[in-house]
């Protein structure tokens, strides 16, 4: 396995990669993996001839307040796992070669940035997708890999690469989850125990829309309420957003009829999970 911290070595390998008529996957990871991560890594390597990992903490996705400075990082376990899944190449550059001083432009998907996680996170996904616009000129990947935990993140990569004519495919992979429904997260590890038993109010949320949904319920604000109810119900919890919107607009909807996404965000202490679930009445 290759590591690489240099941007102009990184983009000699993959060139050479693409000259040898190989197909080049990216799975970009802000590193600390757990196995959601690791699960992206497995598809990749199905489907690709060479695998890249990037492994980068994206200082200009954090807000000021939020927790750039503490994001936990293990690079010997991440190698680890990179290697026994089969990674070719880790991209893992340093700040200053991501973003040299003279670095003036930013990619931003307009409209549905500014739903969900955006309206709490100004800022956020213009720092993402300018990240991940720089790491795809920089791996040249044919596939990239997210998951659908982060589902706004997904459709925002989307829709640039639709919008910038990117010739690159998006492929997204279900959220893996611990033994007790627990999204996996790298900010779970912030959680105390006790926290821990409040943060699986998420899914038991989640899943209580769907149970609404199976029954007949199609009143979104109705679903919603409940939701809100159950979370509240444990301590510590904080209810950032929950929303019941169009899965690619995002846009909000009203009466459960087709498919729609279910996204909340939540603070359990000092972390601040999120977690969606697809509605489909039955
Ligand atoms: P990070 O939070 O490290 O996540 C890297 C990838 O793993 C993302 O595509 C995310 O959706 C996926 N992922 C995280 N938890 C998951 C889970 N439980 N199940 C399935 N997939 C999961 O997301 C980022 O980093 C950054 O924003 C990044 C895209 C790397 C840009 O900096």
């Amino acid at each position: 396995m290759e590591i690489i911290e240099k941007i102009t070595v990184m983009q000699e390998t993959s060139e050479k990669w693409r000259r040898d008529g190989v197909l080049i996957v990216l799975v970009p990871t802000m590193g600390f993996l757990h196995e959601g991560h690791v699960e992206l890594l497995r598809v990749g390597r199905q489907k690709g001839d060479r695998l890249i990992m990037s492994l980068f903490v994206n200082p200009a996705q954090f807000g000021p307040q939020e927790d750039y400075q503490t994001y936990p990082s293990d690079t010997e376990g991440d190698l680890e796992k990179a290697r026994s899944v089969g990674v070719d190449a880790v991209f893992m550059p340093t700040a200053q070669e991501m973003y040299p001083d003279r670095s003036q432009t930013t990619v931003n998907v307009e409209e549905i940035t500014q739903y969900l996680c955006g309206e709490s996170r100004p800022g956020h996904f213009a720092g993402v997708t300018t990240v991940v616009a720089k790491l795809f000129n920089i791996t040249k990947p044919h596939l990239a890999i997210f998951g659908e935990k982060d589902y706004q993140q997904l459709v925002v990569i989307k829709q640039m690469v639709r919008d910038l004519d990117m010739d690159i495919d998006v492929v997204g992979v279900p959220t893996v989850r611990e033994q007790d429904g627990l999204a996996m997260s790298s900010r779970n590890n912030y959680l105390s125990a006790e926290e821990r038993v409040s943060a699986l109010s998420l899914k038991k949320g989640l899943d209580l829309a769907s149970a609404l949904v199976a029954t007949g319920e199609k009143n979104a604000g109705k679903i919603k309420n409940s939701v809100r109810e159950l979370i509240l119900n444990h301590p510590f919890t904080e209810i950032d957003y929950i929303t019941i919107c169009d899965p690619e607009k995002l846009t909000d909807i009203e009466r459960v009829d087709g498919p729609c996404l279910l996204a909340l965000a939540v603070r359990v202490g000092k972390a601040r999970l999120i977690d969606n679930i697809i509605l489909r009445e039955h």
